[in-house]
């Protein structure tokens, strides 16, 4: 910390980081910084260099170089340290409640034990309402496209280490990884008193989404944009008012979406779908919330009315004390006076 409060002024509208990779926080001087200190060997020769990397195909060819960079990650301090950093921009970004994910498979299959990844998170977490002004919860993502066997064994570890998770998700690779083959993790997770969050719909068909909610019997869906295809799914999301995180940069940076312009996102708003909008892995997508807010303003034309929509929509489907809850919703309805 540089000594400066992070802590936005009242005049800020309050909105909620629903749908944030922990790991997709890395940015690329970070990433050279950490792997110095760990004496790890990047196949870049310099920050230019991995900047040039960050540009993507499809969700695939992301994730091949998400999944490589987290090498650079192996103490707790990494953990504590890419943690904080987060923390602070997303202050500056707005963001006064954050639910974040890790992917502990991933750590745990290059060695690093799941204590060391915990200690470094909840460390920079559990300080971060007084530092930064910003409440938090942590999710344990699972990674789809590999066994669920494997998972339920990682879930039995963090349970059995009281690991300071709210809830659980389900990221990777998603098309020919439904959501079904992971009933008996989400039925473990649900006797345990978890929240239950899933991305569906991202590049999965609609059928994703609906064994998510059915199969998986998640409180959220993580994306859910491809849920637009179906009629009959989308009237029942908006019936249900099943909360969507929807990341526009994110969808246009994996060519999910072709063009801002075209992002379908205040649409969904405005056909009366619960969504959100989040930054996803916002080193890797071009920015993080209040980025993702400014590109809506300048692509789409947000107005105010829809940005304090938004916002409200990112407090109801968070998980809070219902005193916290209430106190930053009268927040927005202040501001919208
Ligand atoms: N892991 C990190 N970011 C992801 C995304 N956008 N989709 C699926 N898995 C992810
Ligand atoms: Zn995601």
């Amino acid at each position: 910390m540089d000594g400066v409060s992070t802590v936005p002024g009242p005049a800020a509208l309050p909105f909620a980081e629903l749908h944030l990779h922990l790991e997709g926080t890395l940015e690329p001087d970070l990433v050279l910084e950490l792997a110095a200190r760990n004496a790890v060997e990047l196949p870049f020769a310099d920050v230019e260099d991995l900047r040039r990397a960050y540009a993507f195909s499809d969700l695939q060819s992301f994730l091949d170089l998400y999944y490589a960079n987290m090498a650079v990650l192996r103490t707790p301090q990494d953990f504590a340290d890419m943690t904080t950093a987060y923390l602070a921009r997303a202050a500056r970004a707005g963001v006064r409640h954050a639910e974040v994910m890790i992917d502990p498979q991933a750590h745990v299959a290059r060695g690093v034990p799941l204590e060391a990844v915990l200690e470094g998170v909840d460390e920079a977490l559990s300080t971060s309402e007084r530092d930064h002004g910003v409440s938090t919860a942590l999710f344990a993502a699972f990674l789809r496209d590999r066994p669920e066997s494997e998972a339920l064994d990682v879930l039995h570890h963090l349970l059995g280490l009281h690991a300071p998770i709210v809830g659980i998700g389900l990221d990777s690779a998603e098309a020919g990884h439904p959501p079904s083959d992971f009933a008996r993790l989400y039925d473990r997770a649900r006797a345990e008193g978890l929240h239950l969050i899933a991305h569906a719909g991202e590049e999965g068909p609609p059928q994703y989404v609906v064994e998510a909610l059915d199969v998986l019997g998640v409180d959220r869906i993580d994306h859910g944009i491809r849920a637009l295809e179906d009629d009959a799914l989308v009237q029942r999301l908006v019936d249900e008012q099943v909360p969507l995180t929807v990341c526009p940069l994110s969808n246009v940076a994996l060519r999910a979406v072709d063009r801002l312009e075209d992002h379908p996102v205040l649409a969904m708003l405005d056909r009366g779908l619960n969504v959100s909008v989040h930054s996803d892995d916002p080193a890797y997508f071009g920015g993080y919330l209040d980025d993702n807010l400014a590109a809506l303003t300048t692509s789409l034309g947000m107005t105010a009315g829809q940005r304090a929509r938004l916002a409200e929509n990112s407090i109801r489907a968070a998980v809070l004390p219902a005193d916290r809850r209430a106190a930053l919703l009268a927040e927005i309805s202040r501001q919208e006076r």
